[in-house]
């Protein structure tokens, strides 16, 4: 959470730093603010802080007055942890001397006693933020020290917590010290100047060769170069990774927002995340595994950890894993499983599935997982983040780079390799045949084309729908089996777009209380495609349909009966049901953003939310 971008070279930086924030917007996007250097009156540089609430285009408006001198700089796009969304709090947070400036991704969990110990030293806080110790902390080493990255490293050992921090001094102009400590960093050398942010989105139209910094190192940039020390200040040579998606999945692409955009790529995303997975003898080829056959076969219990619309894909894995494995699964919010004491022995596989691979809560359950003696494979869309570095096997998605805040395409590439996790491990089990493998994995595969069936054939029937959505104050997603889990992730799609209120139940538990909210005109959108379950499911809708309810179904092409119920029809291939997920899942994210856009809610940025939650 949060963005931060630095440059220091040959161009104006103002520009280079408002760019890299609004490519960082996903993260955060509460306030923002820069710092630059500039050459004062006096001949000496100071440091020109300019913060504002809101969106980095209002920041961006406010710097049109400053002139394009200064070429060294940082900048910040924030979601708020400590303190209010408030200019006052907005970064960059400077030293009492002002001629130290820092901006800050990540939380300082000892900030309140620093705080106290650093007023005591007669240090004056401007804001209420963790990050501003920082600031003083760092002014307080360079009294001592004369030397940014030193005082920065001195800083670091006094700080507990997570952080990725890019430092200017007024003192050493042109230099920024960058540190990191489980917050994410890469830094970057182009042919004008070197770059710092949170991501690589902010400097790819400079360099694609990149160092995404591990914990516990430092960086120096300077416009000449970029020097790599590890904490004691001893020169280290890190890996560097050259990046080669393009920068159009950084563009809208003609398309009116990102969240339709990357719904509209899904058909790629499964074909992608397919490419090179079943060998020419029909095995399963995953060769990030990093498990043998032998360890997978004592594999006996299965945990899936994850959260939000990650937390969905493992709902659906489980009915997968189970059915095709026999293997016990249980999915668990990562932000409860951490906290309680599971049963996990060495053949227990845990399954951290994380679009980002950088989730608070997921990364601490993995790491306590490993610790009492579990395996762990990661599913995650970004190569080398922290979930792909702390599992023992990794499968990656393939999606690119997810610029809407809300998940839609890495959740298909999720769900596309939970199903090969789950061929697998039925494979080695015994459960599954190479014949059965081969039959499942092409059938798979042709979910592309369905996916893209729906995108080609049912956006009026789902624009009809969302009409009849739009006013509403509440609604309720059902279904049962893999409908059920489906119906999970279209609530909270609805929900965090166009913030009405949405519920998701199990479409036969409805009599047992949530019946009651049904009156008339009220939505309930069904999952009702072909399935084990599909009378049932459709006895549980004539229950609503008795109350008045206006019933949107999401059902199988040539099912003309569920008419006779439903208000509003939306059609999937036929498909089977194990499958159903991956494209039954697409009518209600469409649903979900025609809702939000008819509301007036600007979709790619929900209020209050952000891409990445690196807090816990
Ligand atoms: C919802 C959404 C979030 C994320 C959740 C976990 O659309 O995107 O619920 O799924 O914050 O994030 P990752 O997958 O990065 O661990």
């Amino acid at each position: 959470m949060c963005g931060i971008v630095g440059y220091t070279g040959a161009d104006t930086a103002k520009s280079i730093l408002t760019d890299g924030l609004k490519r960082l917007e996903y993260r955060g996007y509460d306030s923002a603010g820069v710092a630059l250097e500039r050459m004062g009156d006096a001949g000496s540089c100071e440091l020109d802080v300019v913060r504002r609430t809101g969106k980095v285009a209002g920041l961006e408006s406010e710097l049109v007055a400053r002139d394009d001198a200064s070429t060294c700089g940082i900048g910040h796009t924030r979601w708020a942890t400590h303190g209010r969304p408030t200019q006052a709090n907005a970064h960059p947070h400077v030293s009492c001397d002002h001629r130290i400036a820092v901006v800050h991704n990540g939380i300082i969990e000892n900030f309140a006693e620093l705080r106290v110990e650093l007023e005591e030293r007669g240090h004056r806080f401007a804001s209420e933020t963790d990050t501003e110790v920082f600031a003083h902390l760092i002014e307080e080493a360079y009294a001592r020290e004369h030397d940014l990255m030193a005082a920065v490293r001195a800083a670091c050992t006094r700080v507990v917590g997570a952080y990725g921090i890019a430092v200017v001094c007024a003192d050493e102009p042109g230099v920024i010290a960058v540190a990191r400590k489980d917050s994410p960093i890469v830094v970057g050398r182009g042919e004008r100047g070197s770059y710092v942010a949170s991501d690589v989105i902010a400097l790819i139209d400079a360099t694609r060769d990149v160092v995404v910094l591990e914990d516990g190192q430092f960086a120096r940039l300077s416009p000449d170069g970029i020097e790599y020390t590890d904490a004691e200040g001893a020169c280290i040579e890190p890996e560097v990774t050259h990046i080669d998606w393009d920068i159009d999945t950084a563009e809208k692409g003609g398309y009116p927002d990102f969240m339709l955009k990357e719904i509209y790529e899904q058909p790629r995303v499964v074909r992608d995340t397919l490419v090179g997975r079943l060998s020419p003898s029909g095995e399963l080829d995953i060769d990030e595994l990093g498990l043998s056959f032998e360890e997978l076969d004592l594999i006996d219990r299965v945990y899936v950890i994850a959260c939000g619309t990650s937390y969905h894909a493992g709902l659906i894995a489980k009915n997968l894993i189970e059915g095709w494995a026999r293997i016990p699964c249980e999915v668990e919010a990562a932000s409860e499983f951490r906290y309680r004491n599971p049963i996990i022995t060495p053949s227990t596989l845990v399954v951290a599935v994380s679009q980002s691979g950088e989730t608070a809560d997921t990364l601490a359950a993995i790491r306590d997982a490993r610790i009492k003696g579990a395996k762990v494979f990661g599913i995650t869309n970004v190569v080398g983040s922290p979930v792909a570095r702390e599992s023992d096997g990794v499968i990656y998605t393939k999606a690119n780079k997810e610029i809407a805040v809300a998940s839609t395409k890495s959740f298909i590439g999720q769900v596309v390799s939970l199903t090969l996790l789950a061929m697998l491990l039925g494979q080695v089990k015994g459960r599954l045949t190479t014949r059965q493998v081969r039959m499942l994995f092409h059938e798979l595969g042709d979910t592309a084309a369905q996916i893209q069936w729906i995108l080609d054939t049912q956006v009026e029937a789902v624009h009809k729908a969302a009409l009849a959505c739009r006013d509403a104050h509440s609604a309720l997603f059902v279904g049962r089996g893999m409908g059920a889990a489906i119906s999970c992730e279209g609530a909270l799609k609805l929900k965090e777009v166009s913030y009405l209120h949405a519920e998701a139940y199990a479409a036969g538990e409805m009599k047992h209380g949530p019946i009651a909210l049904i009156d008339p005109g009220f939505p309930v959108i069904a999952v009702t495609t072909r399935s084990p379950t599909y009378d049932k499911v459709v006895s549980n809708l004539k229950e609503c349909e008795a109350r008045g309810a206006m019933i949107v179904a999401i059902a199988t092409a040539g099912d003309e009966d569920i008419r006779a119920i439903a208000d509003h029809v939306i059609y999937i291939p036929p498909v089977r049901d194990a499958f159903s997920a991956i494209t039954a899942t697409v009518p209600l994210q469409l649903l979900a953003r025609d809702v939000a856009v008819l509301r007036g809610c600007d979709v790619d940025q929900p209020r209050n939310l952000a891409k990445s939650v690196t807090v816990e």
